[in-house]
């Protein structure tokens, strides 16, 4: 991994930032050999030999990004007729790695996407037994009421699948509505709603287990995991 000292550290280690720049303050970091105490220089964990308390500090080789999925674009890596997939919005650097998309995302919904090359923790995610929980906000043509609040705490017959009890709060009138649910069928939330007699008419995720959509991106904007959010989303994968 390239980048600044810092930087590179809590990313390949897992620690904060903070905690980089102390070992770094410390004198607990050596690149090729010299001890470094600033963590803004650039530094190449392939080509250089950087050693936090004589451990090797390298990539592991995965790379994890969180985009923020516009509407219209698909939450795939391609598409055979050409649309505009969530791999078209990363740089080249990203797409080489060929990362895998973690939990679809309907071509009218939008926000956090997480694309990664880790296969196991794509498949953890995503898996029944693992479930993160998926928070979204929706917008609805008419107010959801105290009624469809408790049918969205039940299990909820859709005719080919039974859901598991998920979670919905109401925003002022009900016309907005934060949804959290386990799973992540094909067009859930909208069936979900459609069952109670309601149409949703905008779909954003929010989050997917520990992983918050950064408020600072705009849609089409990605950045890379920090080392911290690694962390909290390998463990909540039981990977860590
Ligand atoms: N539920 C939906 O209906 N669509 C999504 O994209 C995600 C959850």
């Amino acid at each position: 991994m390239k980048g600044r000292l810092d930087k590179v550290l809590a990313t390949c280690t897992l620690i904060s930032r903070t905690d980089a720049q102390a070992a770094l303050k410390a004198g607990r970091v050596t690149v090729d050999g010299v001890p470094v105490r600033d963590g803004k220089g650039k530094v190449d964990s392939d080509a250089q030999v950087i050693l936090l308390d004589g451990k090797r500090v390298e990539g592991d080789g995965f790379v994890y990004v969180m985009l923020y999925k516009p509407v219209g674009v698909l939450s795939a890596t391609e598409d055979k007729k050409g649309a505009v997939t969530a791999m078209d919005l990363l740089p080249e650097e990203y797409r080489k790695a060929a990362p895998g998309v973690v939990g679809r995302l309907d071509k009218d919904a939008e926000g956090l996407l997480l694309l990664t090359n880790n296969g196991d923790l794509n498949h953890r995610l995503t898996s029944p037994k693992h479930h993160a929980d998926k928070l979204y906000r929706v917008t609805l043509d008419i107010p959801a009421t105290e009624a469809d609040v408790a049918a969205f705490a039940a299990p909820m017959d859709l005719g080919d699948f039974t859901t598991q009890p998920g979670r919905l709060e109401l925003v002022e009138d009900g016309k907005t509505a934060l949804v959290t649910i386990h799973e992540g069928k094909f067009h859930q939330i909208k069936r979900m709603f459609q069952h109670q007699g309601k149409t949703v008419q905008a779909l954003k995720r929010l989050s997917i287990g520990p992983l918050v959509l950064d408020e600072m991106l705009a849609p089409g904007d990605w950045r890379p995991l920090t080392g911290g959010e690694i962390r909290e989303i390998l463990q909540a994968a039981d990977m860590m």
